[in-house]
């Protein structure tokens, strides 16, 4: 038997990408391919990016550069570009960087084992077609092995979207929502294996609309309904949302479905509807603060999150502004912001860019004012009693750590709990970036 190959995968970018990278390392499992967390002793080596903004994309070609000289230590060493800088350069990679044996995009990971034979034969491989087949079916091998007790599960890919300044569209394609008896199937299996958390992930989740096994579509909620009543699964999450998609039965969902937790990822980007407008998001200000409002309602705990550009194309100190206000209004728990990076190819590439002196000014006001937020809500937990899905053991001894309904972290002093076990626990105090509590 000769001994097995080594594979190093590095992921960037979204959760999309981390699950990507699971099911690609199982596809080359098939392969005689093991996992190695060393990339000095693999014999392939997989870079799985992300090209949402430039400075993601580009880190890329320097970690190529890095890896480059690990191909004269061993001659047979493969090097591969996945994801979604894969599909946006394809063939410039290797131009760019000759070291590169394998592009492939996220739609063709399917097609990883014949493309691996090809590396064998001494050819280069690349492939960034989007096929008509569910790459998710071709790529599912039922593997047995135990879990972490939190996982992903991709339910819908690709964005009709088109929002000004973004990617995804072009490098993950039109919206595909895989069929419920799939992701039932996956959800079971992952159970049986030890998870208890499922999230389930699609660039543009809510709008899921997936075959029924009785030809009938499903919504998010219908399919979260569904994954309601599998044993053995004790939470369910989902991200990320677009505004527009989320209708009422979603919203129900979270007055009413006892697995679904309490938090909400929902993007709104910019609070001046004039930057709205040139975003092509096709909703206000106005309309998303009346529909975190309505899901308020539902569910009164509910911890919001969100994404936001500052900088984009002609945003003024006054749409500026009004972005502070819609924070301030909504409180979010926790809130990602960045600033805007012209990507090629998208609308908002050709306009009038703010000075960018000016974006890291307000990159900064508006960090402050998420931080303050996130640490005045991650205060207002001290004294609560929570349930903590356990995840890993931490680094004091004692110590375990997992993760709130709301999605803090949380550090339990002197636990005697098990990874994967679900704990109650009362919140003593907030810090930085997680929660101790003792347990009940
Ligand atoms: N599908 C999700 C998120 C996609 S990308 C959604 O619709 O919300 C994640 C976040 O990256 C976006 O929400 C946006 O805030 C940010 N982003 C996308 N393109 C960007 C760009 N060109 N420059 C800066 N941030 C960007
Ligand atoms: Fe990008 Fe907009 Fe689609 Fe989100 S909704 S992935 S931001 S185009
Ligand atoms: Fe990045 Fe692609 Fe995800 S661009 S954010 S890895 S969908």
């Amino acid at each position: 038997m000769t001994a097995p190959k080594k594979l190093f995968i590095r992921t960037y970018g979204c959760q999309m990408n981390v699950y990507d990278s699971e099911r690609m390392a199982e596809s080359l499992g098939g392969q005689g391919y093991v996992e190695t967390q060393r990339a000095e002793e693999a014999d392939m080596i997989l870079l799985n990016t992300c090209h949402i903004r430039e400075k993601a994309a580009e880190k890329v070609y320097s970690e190529l550069g890095r890896l480059k000289p690990l191909k004269a230590a061993n001659p047979d060493l493969k090097i591969g570009v996945a994801g979604c800088v894969a599909q946006a350069e394809g063939e410039e990679i290797m131009r760019r960087q000759p070291a590169v044996d394998l592009v492939v995009g996220p739609q063709s990971y399917h097609r990883l084992p014949e493309m691996e034979q090809s590396l064998r034969e001494g050819k280069k491989a690349l492939n960034t077609d989007f096929p008509q087949e569910d790459k998710f079916e071709v790529l599912k091998s039922r593997p047995k092995a135990r879990r972490a007790p939190s996982a992903f599960l991709t339910v819908q890919e690709g964005c009709d979207k088109f929002c000004a300044f973004c990617v995804v569209p072009y490098t993950r394609g039109a919206e595909v929502s895989r069929p419920v008896s799939r992701i039932l199937e996956e959800a079971r299996n992952l159970t049986e294996r030890g998870v208890r958390e499922i999230t389930l992930l699609g660039q543009n989740v809510n709008a899921y609309h997936g075959d029924g096994s009785d030809g009938v579509e499903q919504t998010l909620a219908g399919l979260i309904w569904r994954l309601n009543g599998i044993d053995g699964l004790e939470r369910i999450r989902y991200t990320t949302s677009h505004p527009n998609d989320m209708h009422d039965d979603l919203i129900a969902a979270h007055a009413e479905c006892d697995k679904l937790m309490p938090y909400l990822h929902l993007p709104v980007q910019s609070g001046s509807d004039r930057i709205l407008k040139r975003m092509n998001r096709s909703h206000t200000a106005e309309s998303y603060l009346r529909l975190i409002e309505k899901i308020r309602a539902a569910r009164p705990d509910i911890l919001m999150s969100g994404d936001f550009i500052v900088g984009f194309p002609e945003e003024t100190e006054t749409d500026f502004q009004a972005t502070l206000d819609l924070i301030s209004e909504v409180n979010y728990g926790y809130a990602y912001s960045f600033k805007y990076s012209s990507r090629p190819g998208t609308p908002a590439a050709e306009r009038a860019q703010v000075d960018p002196a000016e974006a890291d000014d307000r990159l900064q006001r508006i960090q402050a004012l998420i931080t303050k937020q996130q640490q005045e809500i991650q205060a207002d937990m001290v004294g609560r009693d929570l349930n903590v899905l356990v995840e890993k053991p931490g680094r004091e001894a004692g110590q375990m750590v997992g993760k709130s309904e709301y999605l803090h972290a949380v550090h339990i002093e002197n636990s005697d709990a098990a990874v994967g076990d679900m704990v109650r626990v009362r919140i003593v105090e907030a810090k930085r970036n997680s929660l101790s509590a003792v347990s009940r």
